[in-house]
């Protein structure tokens, strides 16, 4: 072989490609069943919740970038990030759905393979809530028997969450934030400031100085609607397929999760924007 041709062949093996480029043999390993006998729907299973972790990876890689340009008081590269995070919850609103087609009998099939396993444990989801705004102590039980996990979402918890961030940006541009909420405890939940509503509901009813945060906050209701939707979602297909059966995570199930519907990232805006009628 000549010495061209044998460093061609070099080449063809190093060379990156999409296989190597994204791992596709390390990724596809992935997927191992714990059925016995092997139960079809447990691969569909996996496949459903691995890709959704992909997802709740990314999502908090755009959150970072998210609290850099709110730092930054950078409006439209952060309605841009928002944009994304939106499209991704969307898509994975569409995802949750793919489930209507296992059945009880298909799952019910399975479902001891999974233990104790359930949703509660995922830690990018709580620190995907931590991160918006969201942070319930009540969650870290979930995560005591393994301490990395309970110290990065400790971790997370102490940090200013997007919604503190963006306080403090409207501080600093000179609005009347309390200093009592911008310097507060962040790992304490946040607490609705009458305050913070008063300089909320003046940005809206005076648009005309300030129209980018308005559509700021727009975004962020945005966010919140999507965010409660995918919660939604859930609940049907929790309802369609373990009806009112208890969690393998040992809550109610269904009827917890609609405890949890009302919930909101940004509460204050939702305040401003429904007081609009109560005038
Ligand atoms: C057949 C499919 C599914 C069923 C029957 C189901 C059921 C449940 C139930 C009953 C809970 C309440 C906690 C518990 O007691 O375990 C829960 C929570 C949760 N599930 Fe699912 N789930 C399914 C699929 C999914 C998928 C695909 C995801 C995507 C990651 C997911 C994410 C979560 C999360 C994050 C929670 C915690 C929610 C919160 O704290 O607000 N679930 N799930």
């Amino acid at each position: 072989m000549s010495d061209r041709h044998q460093d061609y062949e070099n080449l063809q093996i190093d060379e990156l490609n999409y296989n190597s480029y994204l791992k596709v043999p390390e990724l596809t390993s992935l997927q191992q069943l714990r059925s016995e006998p092997r139960h079809h729907d447990e691969m569909f299973f996996i496949v459903i919740h691995q890709s959704f972790e992909l997802w709740f990876k990314e999502i908090l890689h755009e959150i970072d970038l998210l609290a850099a340009f709110i730092d930054e008081g950078n409006v439209s590269r952060v309605l841009k990030v928002i944009k994304r995070i939106i499209a991704i919850m969307t898509c994975l609103t569409q995802q949750i759905q793919l489930l209507g087609t296992l059945t009880p009998k298909e799952f019910s099939g399975f479902r001891e393979a999974l233990g104790t396993g359930s949703g509660f444990q995922s830690m990018q989801f709580r620190e995907i809530e931590f991160a918006l705004g969201l942070r319930d102590p009540w969650f870290f039980q979930f995560f005591e028997q393994h301490p990395h996990e309970l110290d990065h979402l400790k971790a997370r918890a102490e940090q200013p969450s997007i919604y503190d961030k963006l306080l403090n940006t409207l501080k600093n541009i000179g609005h009347d934030i309390p200093d009592s909420v911008t310097n507060r405890d962040f790992s304490v939940p946040y607490e609705m400031n009458e305050r913070v509503v008063e300089v909320i509901r003046h940005i809206y009813d005076e648009p005309q100085e300030n129209y980018h945060m308005v559509l700021l906050f727009e975004a962020l209701i945005d966010l919140d609607t999507m965010w409660s939707t995918w919660r939604s979602v859930h609940i049907l297909m929790v309802s369609r397929t373990i009806g009112a059966r208890k969690g393998t995570g040992g809550s109610a199930g269904a009827a917890f999760l609609e405890s949890r519907l009302p919930l909101r990232f940004f509460p204050e805006i939702w305040e401003v924007r429904n007081a609009e009628w109560n005038k």
